[in-house]
Order: C-alpha cells, then sequence, then structure tokens
C-alpha cells in the first residue's frame, strides 16, 4: 500500500516513519524545502527517542520518500493523510488555514480516488469544510463528478518524548468515517499496529473530531484540578505529594496526570483547551470548566517567579538565578508554550540575570531567546555563582545531582523545585532552602 503525509512535522513524521516501518510505502510531504533537504541527508529535524534511527533505516530501504511535491506523489497513493499544523488564531480558535490550502492542493491535483485523512486536530465540522474545499477544486477542473474520493478524521494521541511507542503501540485508533471503503482502508493501514488486539474504534467524523479535544482537555483539567489542591495545601498546611498518592489508588481516580508542577504548556494542550472553549462560544455554549482550567494555568506558570520574589522580598535586580530545563516536557525540544519562558520573560524584566540549561532544548532557546540568557555547558555550569537554582523541566539527569557540588558553586544555597522531584529531607540535610508545589 502507497500513502502520502503532508506536514513532515512531529506528527507528520512520526506518523510517516512508523508506517513504513510496518512495510507501507510512505511519501512524506513538505513545503518547508530546508526541511525535506535535511531530511533526505538523514538530518531530522525534531528531537525525538528512537526517531532518526527509524527514518534512516526506512529512507534507505526506499519505504520512506521526502518530498516537496504533493503533484509529484497523489496519484501514485490511495490513502492521504494532512498532519500541518492547526495554530491558535488570535481568538483562541483553530488556523485552519494550511488544511484547507492542503485540501485545495488535493483537488487541484489528485486523478483517481483517494481517500484522505485529516490527522491534525481540528474542531468539529472541518472534515465538511475539507471536502468542500476539494469539491470546488475538482469543479474548477470540470471533474467533480469523475473522481470520487471519501473523507476520515484520524486524531492523533502521540505525545512528545515517547512518540514512537505511542504510535507503534497505541492505546486505540480512533477513526470517524463516512463510507465502508474508507473503514476499510483504515483497518488495512492498521491493523500491523494492532495484530494482538484490535483497538481501532471506528466512529462518525464529528464525534472523532471532538475525541481529539475532550481527551487534551480532560487531561488539562487533571493537571489544572491538581495545581488548584496544590496551592490550597500550601495555605491550609498539607502536603499535595500525600494527597496525590490518597486519590491516585482510587481505581476510579487512577494515578496519570494528578501531578501537580509549574503549569503544562507545549504544542496541544494550551491551544486545543482554547480552540474548544472557542466552538463552544460560537455554539452559544460557554464552558465554564475549561475556562477555570486555562485560567489555573496561566497563573501556575508564574508561581515560580512568586516563590522567588516572597524569598528576597522583592529583591530580584541584580541576582543570578540558574535554570534547568527550557523544553515544555522532559524527552523533546520543544519549547511552544513552555512555562520556562513565561519565568524567564518575568525574570528578566526583574533585572535577573540568567544561566540556563537543557539536555536537548539549547538550539532552541537559543533561537527564541539570542544572547539575552548565559546558555550553560552542563548542570553544574549553569550554577556557578547562582543567587538560586529553579527546576522548571524534569529530565531524568537532574533527579540526581551532586548537591555538595552544587552547594560548593553557588553562591546562595536556594532550591526552587517546580516538579517536586525531590525529597525536601535531602535537600535540608544538605543545607539548601527548598520550596516546592504545594508544601
Ligand atoms: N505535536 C504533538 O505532540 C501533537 C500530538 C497530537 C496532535 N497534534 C496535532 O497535529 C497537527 C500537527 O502538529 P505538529 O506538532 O506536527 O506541527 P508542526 O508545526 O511540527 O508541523 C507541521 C508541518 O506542516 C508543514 N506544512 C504547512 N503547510 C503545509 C502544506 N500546505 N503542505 C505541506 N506541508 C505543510 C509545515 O512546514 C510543518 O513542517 C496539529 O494539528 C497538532 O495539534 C500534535
Amino acid at each position: 500500500m502507497k500513502i502520502a503525509i503532508v506536514g513532515t512535522g512531529y506528527v507528520g513524521l512520526v506518523t510517516g516513519t512508523c508506517f513504513a516501518e510496518m512495510g507501507t510505502e510512505v511519501y512524506c510531504v513538505d513545503i518547508d524545502q530546508a526541511k525535506i533537504d535535511n531530511l533526505k541527508q538523514g538530518i531530522v529535524p525534531i528531537y525525538e527517542p528512537g526517531l532518526e534511527e527509524m527514518v534512516a533505516r526506512n529512507f534507505q530501504a526506499g519505504r520512506l520518500k521526502f518530498t516537496t511535491s504533493l503533484a509529484e506523489c497523489i496519484n501514485e497513493v490511495e490513502v492521504l493523510f494532512s498532519a500541518v499544523g492547526t495554530p491558535p488564531d488570535e481568538d483562541g480558535s483553530a488556523d485552519l488555514r494550511y488544511v484547507i490550502d492542503v485540501a485545495r492542493e488535493i483537488g487541484r491535483n489528485m486523478t483517481h480516488y483517494l481517500l484522505v485523512v485529516t490527522k491534525s486536530t481540528v474542531p468539529v465540522g472541518t472534515a465538511a469544510k475539507v471536502k468542500a474545499a476539494i469539491h470546488e477544486e475538482l469543479a474548477k477542473r470540470g471533474l467533480d463528478r469523475d473522481i470520487p474520493f471519501d473523507i476520515a478524521s484520524n486524531p492523533e494521541f502521540l505525545k512528545e518524548g515517547a512518540a514512537i511507542k505511542d504510535f507503534m503501540s497505541p492505546d486505540r485508533v480512533v477513526v470517524g468515517v463516512e463510507s465502508e471503503t474508507a473503514e476499510k482502508l483504515m483497518s488495512k493501514l492498521y491493523r500491523p499496529f494492532l495484530l494482538n488486539n484490535f483497538r481501532v474504534i471506528f466512529m462518525d467524523v464529528p464525534s472523532a473530531e471532538m475525541t481529539k479535544y475532550a481527551a487534551n482537555s480532560m487531561l488539562a483539567t487533571r493537571i489544572s484540578f491538581m495545581n488548584d489542591i496544590a496551592n490550597l495545601c500550601e495555605i491550609v498546611g498539607a502536603d499535595v505529594n500525600m494527597v496525590r498518592k490518597g486519590i491516585g489508588t482510587d481505581s476510579r481516580i487512577g494515578n496519570h496526570f494528578l501531578y501537580p508542577g509549574c503549569g503544562y504548556g507545549g504544542s496541544c494542550f494550551p491551544k486545543d483547551v482554547k480552540a474548544l472553549i472557542h466552538t463552544a462560544k460560537q455554539n452559544g455554549y460557554p464552558m465554564r470548566l475549561l475556562q477555570a482550567v486555562e485560567e489555573i494555568n496561566e497563573d501556575q506558570k508564574t508561581i515560580l517567579h512568586r516563590k522567588l520574589y516572597k524569598h528576597f522580598d522583592g529583591e530580584l535586580a541584580g541576582k543570578s538565578i540558574a535554570i534547568w530545563g527550557l523544553a515544555f516536557k522532559p524527552e523533546t525540544d520543544d519549547m511552544r508554550e513552555a512555562p520556562s519562558l513565561v519565568l524567564i520573560e518575568k525574570l528578566l524584566e526583574a533585572g535577573c540575570s540568567l544561566r540556563v540549561y537543557d539536555p536537548v532544548a539549547m538550539t532552541e532557546a537559543q533561537r527564541r531567546m539570542g544572547d539575552a540568557l548565559y546558555y550553560a555547558r552542563d548542570l553544574y555550569d549553569a550554577v556557578v555563582d547562582a543567587d538560586a537554582l529553579i527546576l522548571v523541566t524534569e529530565w531524568k539527569e537532574f533527579r540526581l545531582p551532586s548537591w555538595p557540588a552544587i552547594k560548593r558553586l553557588m553562591k546562595q544555597p536556594l532550591v526552587l523545585d517546580g516538579r517536586n522531584i525531590y525529597e525536601i529531607a535531602d535537600l535540608e540535610d544538605h543545607g539548601f532552602t527548598y520550596y516546592r508545589i504545594g508544601r
């Protein structure tokens, strides 16, 4: 089977590579010429564990091809996935410009039956817009009745940092279809991933579109809920870590996504929560719970700054602050909507000098922030002469550092832990003042 994936970003590249790994012939298409040129030379533009090797293997085997021209491959494939970005517009709605551009290009170039699958996260009703755009372009060519096509919605649930694993053995695959042909083609494509336990959930297209937003909004809700509980724990003298264990063992609640911290970020949760609020508003329904989820998160992104401000009685100007972790979460170099960005902005505004370190996001950080910061060589270089160390992203290499060495290097032994990864007693035994979230 031959397929095309249009949009070779986090989702498109992982999707294309994983399908190729299962023996499918895949064309990965992107309008970014530099990205495609690099991929042809084995340079993978994102950090994702295991991806580079898998791309190289499938590229060399000839199953994975990279191109900037959809026209060149569209007539060789049976199924086409659209995985272009859907960034937030100014009003919070999902910007569907790229999705519709792709639909139009399909309509301009297709010459035989095609199943067009939207993999991007898109609001309910987008599939209908994609269908209309393809029809319109076919009609311009006088071919609207001659070339049949189907549409499907196949939202993606992979997590950056574990994308290959998530795609290769998914909890479930959600597919919205309108025809039997589409259902058969999608079953055929996904069967190799789910040989032992076929967990493709077929449904109608609007429900599939909504499922993605509902999933991300539920996860964001759990995080904001725990952040609210954590903040109250601090006030009333409870320990949120104990509370988390206490409730997470209840099988009705479960223990995932109950970790309080300095806010969620990334390319999905913030924009998807906003987009769902917007869809609801457009339909005359106020999403009161999600509005609060978002508000709590915005506030939580400033919590480390507030703790530092309080510790120094507002005297932050001239302080040197070390920051560990810049990516929005571990195992990725993605800094979109990262809590570190809010903290950095606030500390620079307050007149601090910053020494930052992240195991893989340093190039991305430099691209975003230029020379406003000192980019440390490693976690120890970051703390040299620092008045405080702030942990923002819980990379594994930060879990067990040498506290005596850090104490010797720092100007003041002060640690603020935005992810609650250290033991209070451990830090206090080494003579540090230690702040965390929710205690
Ligand atoms: N990143 C994630 O973890 C994740 C997870 C699940 C779902 N999603 C969703 O998947 C979609 C893609 O996200 P992403 O993070 O991969 O985006 P991304 O920004 O990393 O990649 C999008 C790619 O599409 C390309 N593109 C734009 N217009 C194009 C066109 N007309 N033709 C060909 N290529 C074009 C861009 O050059 C870019 O390389 C979004 O809707 C997102 O919400 C993302």
